[in-house]
């Protein structure tokens, strides 16, 4: 795949707009996290293992959730993150949680040349939760992400599953399961938050501004399992492990499924079904 950096800066516009819409339905997510709460799950929490006192970048960051909640388990976490509304609430948050982290406002590909530049690394680079089908250059990433991990440090990554995303929330097979220059273009970020309802927002969740309607459309470039696993390969990075999951963490991404326990959704039993989310964990090999 070809960096398509004027897509990405067309991918800004439509999470700036948005995420001032998600944010509305969160109750006081300062509040939450300075309390002791996570927004992580289990699946990250098993992949990533211990992180205190690990130097963790965390790329494709949105507002700092997860980042934050990584500091409060003694991660040192750089977030990384190319929507400038999503890194002003980051720091924000930061901020009135009391929870240190740093924020940079960047796209991920020019982030990773200038961190490869000042030799900068870290022991975790961490991205999830859709955040690698905005990837232009899957192979790129990879090759970017390999040259800012310590030898033996991990990429750790839990994502949605590709095969779940070639279906609409009605079940309806309307992408491709992955293309080499394959755009997909659709009407802008929706308002996701609010059809996750406590999923999304274990802080507590405010229904209202239902009506959002993002003015910029958005383009994702859909991979293959295939693609990211050849793809750390190629980039010095053994894979150590590659789960998949029947279920979807904090989000329902059909009207078919069903909520189970934790925040999740699944297929109801016996209904026909494929996994809904996968994670990796890859190993910086070489000195
Ligand atoms: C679905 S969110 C990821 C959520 C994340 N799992 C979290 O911790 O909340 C996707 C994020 O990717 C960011 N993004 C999209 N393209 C990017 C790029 N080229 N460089 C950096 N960030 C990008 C968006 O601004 C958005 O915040």
């Amino acid at each position: 795949m070809t960096l398509k950096k004027h897509l990405h800066e067309k991918n800004r516009a439509s999470w700036n707009a948005a995420t001032p819409a998600h944010n509305r339905h969160k109750v006081d997510q300062a509040a939450f996290l300075r309390g002791g709460g996570s927004t992580l799950f289990p699946e990250e929490l098993a992949l990533l293992g211990d992180v205190r006192g690990r130097t963790v970048a965390h790329l494709l960051c949105n507002c700092g959730q997860d980042s934050l909640s990584l500091a409060a388990l003694g991660a040192k976490v750089t977030g990384v993150d190319i929507s400038d509304e999503a890194i002003a609430f980051a720091r924000d948050l930061s901020r009135d949680s009391g929870l240190v982290a740093d924020f940079e406002r960047s796209d991920v590909y020019d982030w990773l040349e200038s961190s490869r530049a000042a030799g900068r690394t870290f022991d975790l680079v961490y991205a999830s939760y859709g955040a690698l089908c905005w990837l232009s250059d899957l192979a790129g990433f990879l090759r970017g992400v390999a040259a800012i991990i310590e030898p033996g440090g991990r990429l750790v990554t839990v994502e949605f599953h590709p095969v779940a995303a070639m279906y609409d929330e009605a079940l309806e097979r309307r992408y491709p399961y992955r293309g080499d220059e394959t755009v997909v273009e659709t009407s802008g970020v929706g308002d996701y938050v609010a059809d996750g309802g406590d999923a999304l927002s274990p802080s507590g969740f405010r229904r209202g501004g239902d009506d959002f309607d993002n003015p910029y459309a958005d383009y994702t470039f859909p991979f293959g399992l295939g693609d990211l696993v050849t793809g750390c390969a190629g980039s010095g990075l053994l894979v150590e492990r590659l789960e998949e999951y029947d279920h979807a963490n904090g989000a329902r991404l059909f009207h078919a499924l069903r909520e189970a326990s934790g925040r999740t959704w699944r297929f109801a039993e016996n209904a026909p079904s494929f996994p809904l989310m996968f994670g990796l964990v890859a190993r910086r090999t070489g000195a």
